[in-house]
């Protein structure tokens, strides 16, 4: 694989074990919940940046004996979900390691193609659709979902975290990706030709002390290892400022009032025939 596309971009929040045991509470039934109307078993799907795989398998779970694989850029996240897959006996998963600017597959080889939360992270999201496009049959589904950072709101308010939201989509568009890609999802399916488009948007709310204790321990986490570096190489954060930033989650976790919510745009079409 050559690694030319990725010379000029890097995945904002890093591989660190806080930052995929977050998302390896995800499931198909809610990061999905827009295509899960369109499956039925026998399908062929691949799941694009699919991460630790936990949503990767409850799509395999729906679709077999259809054949699921996920597919991303982390070897290492992926022997976790490889783990996971062997040890759920499910034996119409498979995982491969390799870039959505490259797919190792050839054209028209799936009836969908998913990708969640990975688009915003890539400095060339058209040619990351053309080729998602390039390996499903033509009538084919593709959906993606994407959040729009601009659409953060919690309380109560902390300067830290004001500040947080501020560092870290600046951080994000400095390696080459669009925090607030959500609101732009449609346009990128137009740009695309991708046919019949249908835009849905959906909340994340977390409002119940387990909900906010596991967003903000998580977030805090994330910010003291691989999130937090971004913002300090590109000089908009001191490492100082990152630690005020982690403790400011970590009391907003424990807040009784504490509440945080963001829109999520989900993106759903065919392939032209
Ligand atoms: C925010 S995570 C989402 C993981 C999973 N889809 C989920 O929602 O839980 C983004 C994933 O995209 C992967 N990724 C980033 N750039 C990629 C690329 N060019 N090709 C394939 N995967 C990529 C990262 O390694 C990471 O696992």
């Amino acid at each position: 694989m050559s690694s030319e596309p990725l010379r000029h971009e890097t995945y904002t929040h890093g591989h660190a074990p806080a930052v995929v045991r977050q998302h390896a509470q995800r499931t198909a039934d809610e990061a999905a919940a827009f295509l899960l109307p369109e499956l039925s078993p026998g399908l062929c799907l691949l799941d694009v940046g699919c991460g630790p795989g936990s949503i990767t398998r409850g799509l395999a779970e729906r679709l077999a004996p259809g054949e699921v694989v996920g597919v991303d850029l982390s070897r290492e996240t992926l022997e976790g979900a490889r783990r996971d897959a062997a040890a759920r006996g499910l034996r119409n998963l498979r995982y491969e390691t390799g870039s959505v600017y490259e797919l190792p597959f050839p054209d028209a080889s799936f009836d969908v193609v998913f990708a969640h939360q990975v688009i915003q992270h890539l400095r060339e999201r058209t040619n990351a659709l053309r080729q998602m496009l390039r390996v499903v049959k033509p009538g084919g589904l593709v959906a993606v979902r994407d959040v729009d950072w601009g659409t953060a709101a919690y309380w109560p308010r902390d300067p830290w975290i004001d500040r947080f939201i501020e560092v870290h989509q600046q951080a994000w568009y400095r390696n080459g990706g669009e925090p607030q890609l959500g609101r732009q999802l449609r346009a990128l399916f137009n740009e695309v030709g991708v046919a019949e488009p249908r835009i849905t948007a959906s909340v994340w709310c977390y409002a119940t002390p387990a909900e906010t204790t596991a967003w903000g321990e998580s977030y805090a986490d994330r910010l003291l290892t691989s999130m937090g570096e971004a913002p300090v190489q590109h000089g908009l954060a001191s490492r100082s400022d990152i630690e005020q930033m982690a403790a400011a989650f970590r009391t907003w976790a424990a807040h009784p009032d504490a509440l945080w919510m963001f829109i999520h745009v989900e993106a759903l079409g065919r392939k032209p025939m």
